[in-house]
């Protein structure tokens, strides 16, 4: 009988196991197997993940000015910038009149002169009550989002001797009177 029980007791047991709580150590838990007595090993000294090397050097390289560089930066802002800094850089977003705190405008004197570091640094790493990007832009798009913002930072503050002459015309003909 008592033997009957213990059969049934084990195929119990066996019957209720699943794959969340077979035996296994968890993280931070001690483990006799390895001679640091922890579970968790730590990576050998000088280890690099197969990423971090293509993830730095896009993160130092500041990529060559082009077109296409422009055109990607102009359409990953209005994704990623746009709801709050709207669409021409003034700070005055969807989502602040709906009441996010107002970031400044990019066409302040301390913004237009700060260095292309400063604002791939924000976008990583946030700034204040704006929250960090680098989960949701990759480093060459925040390269480029920097180019288009110094193309904004210009658009706001050019005169019209920045205007190659044979374009001069066609924007004094579409200017307001
Ligand atoms: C959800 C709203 C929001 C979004 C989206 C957002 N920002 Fe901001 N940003 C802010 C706010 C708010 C501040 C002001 C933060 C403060 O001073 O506390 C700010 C500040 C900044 C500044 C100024 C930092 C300084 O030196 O004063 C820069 C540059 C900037 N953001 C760039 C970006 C870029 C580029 C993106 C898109 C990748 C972006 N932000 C997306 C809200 C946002």
């Amino acid at each position: 009988m008592k033997r009957a029980l213990l059969i049934s007791c084990l195929l119990l047991t066996g019957c209720g196991q699943n794959m969340t709580d077979q035996p296994k150590n968890q993280q931070y838990e001690p483990s006799a197997l390895f001679r640091d007595g922890k579970s968790l090993l730590a990576p050998v000294a000088g280890t690099v993940a197969r990423e971090d090397v293509a993830h730095d050097q896009a993160t130092t390289h500041k990529p060559r000015l082009t077109a296409a560089l422009l055109a990607r930066g102009h359409q990953q802002f209005d994704v990623f910038c746009s709801p709050c800094h709207a669409r021409t850089g003034e700070g005055n977003g969807m989502v602040v009149q709906r009441g996010m705190p107002s970031p400044p405008s990019y066409h302040i004197d301390r913004l237009r002169s700060a260095d292309d570091q400063h604002f791939f640094d924000v976008i990583t790493n946030g700034y204040g009550a704006m929250y960090p990007y680098a989960a949701r832009v990759a480093p060459r798009d925040r390269w480029a989002i920097v180019a288009y913002i110094r193309a904004l930072q210009l658009s706001q503050n050019a005169k019209l001797d920045d205007v190659p002459e044979q374009e001069r015309a066609k924007l004094l003909a579409e200017a307001p009177p």
